[in-house]
């Protein structure tokens, strides 16, 4: 398994979840009566625990937050360490659309909501463009964009990639590293991206961390419905108008 090989089994070697938490601004949170999350890659949980806790103590005390996770070890993991009411981990492809769909959809039911108030990606986008390429990237981002109202995203930087196919060049080989375009400005390219085509705009970033990397935080657009509205009037005033 590569979480193995990487020593991810208990979330990121290179930074503590207090380290992120701390890293976290205070104010940019929507005052939601209820707050529904989403941790996509949330390995054994540990920084989820710590993320549903920020989010209890700034956003609202009434805080669900589903943790979902590839590999099916690490959410056994997350489970049995589990002792929160209203953390789930679940199992879950990111990539797969008919498990995703599924899943996302109950969470969301059960929770009464069409969509999360934010969705956490820590460290996770460059394992999804390393084995889906870069349309996976993007296909990652545009679902990831849809089902959020806030999205937080840890991008790695290109020189993990080189050093990740590196490391694990003598077990484990990634037959699309060497075709994606996406490359030296990854992160660059995935807050365009966001920006570009998926109705998202960028309201914060970190400085970068000691571990070479920036947290940005994006937030759906709403000029799309306003416009809509706005455009919808406009037709109703012209159908109106040559009724009269
Ligand atoms: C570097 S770890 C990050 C863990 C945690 N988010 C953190 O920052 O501490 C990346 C995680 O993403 C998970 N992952 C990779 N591809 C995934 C996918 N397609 N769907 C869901 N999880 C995925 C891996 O299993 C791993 O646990």
């Amino acid at each position: 398994m590569v979480n193995e090989i990487l020593q991810f089994k208990n979330g990121n070697p290179v930074s503590s979840p207090e380290e992120r938490i701390d890293l976290l601004p205070k104010t940019i949170w929507k005052n939601n009566k209820k707050c529904v999350a989403l941790d996509i890659g949330c390995n054994a949980g540990n920084l989820t625990q710590s993320l549903h806790v920020f989010l209890k103590n700034n956003v609202s005390e009434d805080c669900s937050l589903l943790g979902v996770d590839i590999d099916p070890i690490l959410i056994r993991r997350a489970n049995e360490a589990n002792t929160s009411d209203n953390v789930y981990f679940q199992c879950l492809d990111f990539m797969d659309q008919n498990n995703r769909e599924t899943i996302i959809k109950n969470y969301l039911l059960l929770n009464n909501t069409d969509i999360f108030s934010v969705v956490f990606c820590f460290s996770t986008t460059m394992w999804i463009h390393l084995n889906n390429g870069d349309m996976g990237l993007k296909t990652f981002l545009k679902e990831a964009a849809l089902i959020s109202d806030m999205l937080i995203i840890e991008p790695q930087p290109w020189k993990c990639y080189k050093a990740a196919v590196k490391r694990l060049k003598k077990v484990f080989r990634f037959p699309l590293f060497s075709e994606l375009k996406i490359r030296e400005n990854v992160e660059d390219e995935i807050e365009k991206f966001l920006i570009d085509e998926c109705n998202m705009v960028k309201i914060a970033v970190t400085n970068r961390t000691k571990w070479d990397r920036k947290i940005i935080f994006f937030e759906k657009l709403l000029v799309t419905s306003t416009l809509s509205a706005i455009l919808c009037k406009k037709i109703n005033f012209e159908v109106a108008d040559s009724d009269s």
